[in-house]
């Protein structure tokens, strides 16, 4: 007989619950997975309900510092990521060592580290934030002197929101976010001029600067969905576009960049997720006790200060 979506995701759902899985997954993943997810968000809702759910094993559909993260938060349970190279190019970009020079050069500084790091690196850094959580964190940081670790776009738009601070910005950044350009947001202005442009502040600051609302994935969608307009143009990573037209059918939505497609999260499938559930697939993290220690350390103070 052959296999359909539907019957996959029925069997996904009866395993889930016989292996007491919670899956979670990012708003990026695709549809037939948030379907099957108990809880999908952007980063910050993730790692609150990665600290929150009761199960034993948690599944994260997303990429590898996220089931870290999961793993930091709860390391007596069993965490899968859902696909061994689902990974982040921008955590890769930024090692203990470069930032270890960089603590040296900024002594004064406070640490704050994108979530989109690895779990080593959170180690030696003092706050994590995301794209959610990142004004109000950095408001509540008493040194006026940041150093903002590795997403400069974000950074950027960051000190924008909050002048009295000071941020050092070092070069890193979102490559799907990066391809998103300023003459994308000309040509499909042009193409739907009644459209609102919604962006994550992952894009390059000249395309923030156009956009009529800046908010991290959740935020876009939540904007989107409360809104009045009748159109919108998306700028973060595809799999929105597809999610919020299902969620508001009587809205249109474009895709600011056709090339806006993030490969590490769109790699893993349905057939990922049931080999998951069934105990064949993924791949299990481990985590040495001084990482879990150290990391948690910076997670904790993200999720006390981002309440
Ligand atoms: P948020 O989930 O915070 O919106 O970040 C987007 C992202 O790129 C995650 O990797
Ligand atoms: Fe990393 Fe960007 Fe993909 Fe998010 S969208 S996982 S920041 S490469």
């Amino acid at each position: 007989m052959m296999r359909t979506t539907r019957s996959i995701q029925d069997e996904i759902l009866r395993l889930k619950k016989e292996n007491d899985v919670c899956i979670l997954a990012h708003a990026y993943q695709s549809h037939d997975i948030w379907e099957v997810a108990d809880y999908v968000g952007d980063s910050f809702g993730l790692s609150r309900q990665a600290a929150a759910a009761p199960n034993q094993t948690v599944l994260m559909c997303g990429v590898r510092f996220m089931a870290e993260t999961v793993k930091i938060l709860s390391p007596q349970k069993k965490v899968i990521l859902s696909h061994s190279q689902a990974g982040c190019p921008m955590a890769d970009q930024m090692d203990v060592d470069i930032v270890m020079q960089l603590k040296e050069m900024y002594p004064d500084y406070s640490v704050v580290a994108y979530i989109n790091t690895t779990a080593e690196l959170k180690t030696i850094c003092d706050v994590c934030v995301t794209s959610s959580s990142a004004v109000k964190i950095i408001q509540r940081i008493k040194n006026p002197n940041i150093l903002f670790i590795p997403d400069c776009n974000l950074g950027d738009w960051v000190q924008k929101q909050v002048p009295e601070k000071t941020l050092k910005l070092v070069q890193g950044g979102c490559p799907t976010h990066l391809r998103m350009t300023v003459r994308d947001v000309e040509r499909e202005r042009a193409l739907h001029p009644d459209a609102l442009l919604l962006v994550h502040p992952e894009c390059h600051p000249k395309v923030t600067a156009l956009a009529d609302y800046v908010g991290s994935t959740t935020g876009i969608i939540d904007f989107a969905e409360k809104s009045g307009a009748k159109s919108f143009i998306i700028g973060t990573e595809n799999s929105i576009v597809q999610h919020l037209q299902f969620s508001c059918p009587d809205k249109t939505f474009y895709a600011l960049s056709k090339d806006a497609v993030c490969h590490n999260m769109k790699i893993t499938t349905l057939a990922d997720v049931y080999d998951c559930v069934n105990g064949t697939g993924g791949e299990e993290i481990f985590l040495e006790e001084h990482i879990i220690r150290g990391a948690k350390r910076c997670i904790d103070e993200m999720l006390r200060l981002g309440r």
